[in-house]
């Protein structure tokens, strides 16, 4: 038994050898981002490219769609086709990014049946453990996202399970991967001194997968995935989601907070001691059936908001506004869920947050304020 399955594992490890596809390059502009390049990197077991793009090591197995774990049916989002990485198993392949360029990775995943599974994603000597055990949908299908700063043009890109199980089929599964460029560190755009406050950079959304990418919590000095934002939490994520599949505020693209007062989104600006600050922001829902009282509350400095929102879970936002003044050379800007939230088919959600801006009240609104 042990040793056909064994067989039937290294008949894989050459189907995927052979059945990953080239690289794709290709541009994409829209109405609100300048060009970037995006590469897919993709598993396909009827394309056979010229030569194989990933190389593994340890166990990695080739699921097809439909595969039956444990009673529960795994299907594959997006191709028929994805690989599981078993104990210590690492699939990499070998990119051509620009030197001193910042990029987003995004990857699907799903868990199969091993408690506190992780990942490590790592480009040359950058890596993150991100934490995959708390599933946010209801097809066991989460997309996560990374990012590193290029040190070299060419640089390989790893995802490593450093899981230790007894059984080695209880392994994550990675279907879709891709890399996008991010613009670079302190580009602000109009007049708030907040960076990204509109989340329209991001990590890259798989066309074809409904539920956002997770942007999982990471140390305070690695790069962000969402540019000027960090993600403060032990193992839980927020969650990044486009116009094409959601209600957001404005814009494309919004954050959901789906981890309750377990996940904090927090930028750190240079601020004035003493000078007043307004900071404004939109609540909403991401129309995605996540209906109740959600809540967002928002720190900075001395001050913090409570800002409710009733939810029908139809989509829908408001604006909110704290005044704070500044009592360091830098302020921390903090949100996070009130609550915990679940729709109805047990997945968590939570309220988004868009359009944050941050302005210096100027010394005439601030008398016109106390008058
Ligand atoms: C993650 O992978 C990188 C690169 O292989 C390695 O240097 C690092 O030690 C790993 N970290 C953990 C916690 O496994
Ligand atoms: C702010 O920065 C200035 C100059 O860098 C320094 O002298 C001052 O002590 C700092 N103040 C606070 C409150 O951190």
């Amino acid at each position: 038994m042990v040793l056909a399955k064994c067989t039937l594992c290294l008949a894989l490890v050459v189907v995927v050898l052979v059945g990953v596809a080239a690289p794709v390059v290709f541009s994409v502009t829209d109405g609100e981002h300048s060009p970037s390049t995006k590469r897919q990197l993709r598993a396909r077991a009827g394309q056979v490219p010229a030569e194989p793009n990933w190389e593994i090591s340890g166990f990695v197995e080739y699921i097809g769609s439909g595969h039956k774990e444990q009673d529960m049916i795994l299907a594959v989002p997006e191709g028929a086709y994805a690989v599981r990485l078993g104990n210590d198993a690492t699939i990499r392949q070998r990119i051509s990014v620009t030197r001193h360029m910042y990029y987003s990775v995004t990857f699907s995943a799903a868990r199969t049946c091993a408690q506190a599974e992780k990942l490590n994603v790592s480009v040359t000597l950058e890596f993150g453990v991100l934490p995959i055990q708390t599933v946010y949908t209801s097809t066991g299908w989460d997309s996560y996202s990374w990012a590193f700063k290029a040190e070299h043009s060419a640089v390989w890109l790893s995802i490593h399970n450093p899981g230790v199980e007894e059984d080695p089929a209880c392994g994550p599964l990675i279907d879709l991967v891709a890399i996008k460029t991010l613009p670079p560190p302190h580009h602000t755009r109009g007049g708030t001194m907040l960076r990204n406050g509109d989340f329209e950079e991001g990590p890259y959304i798989f066309a074809d997968t409904p539920w956002g990418v997770l942007v999982p919590p990471m140390d305070e000095d690695v790069h962000s995935p969402l540019p000027g934002w960090m993600v403060m939490s032990t193992t839980k994520v927020v969650k990044y989601v486009d116009s094409a599949r959601h209600a957001v505020p404005s814009g494309a693209h919004a954050v959901e907070m789906v981890a309750g007062r377990e996940c904090a989104l927090v930028q750190e600006v240079a601020t004035v001691p003493g000078r007043r600050y307004t900071l404004s922001f939109s609540v909403g829902d991401a129309g995605n059936g996540c209906i109740g009282s959600l809540a967002v509350d928002a720190y900075a400095a001395r001050a913090t908001l409570k800002v409710s929102y009733e939810s029908r879970g139809t989509g829908g936002h408001e604006r909110a506004e704290l005044v704070f003044a500044a009592v360091a050379n830098r302020t921390r800007v903090v949100f996070h869920s009130s609550n915990h939230h679940m729709k109805s088919d047990g997945t968590l959600c939570g309220p988004v947050v868009d359009d944050v801006s941050l302005v210096s009240v100027d010394k005439h609104t601030v008398r016109r304020l106390l008058m």
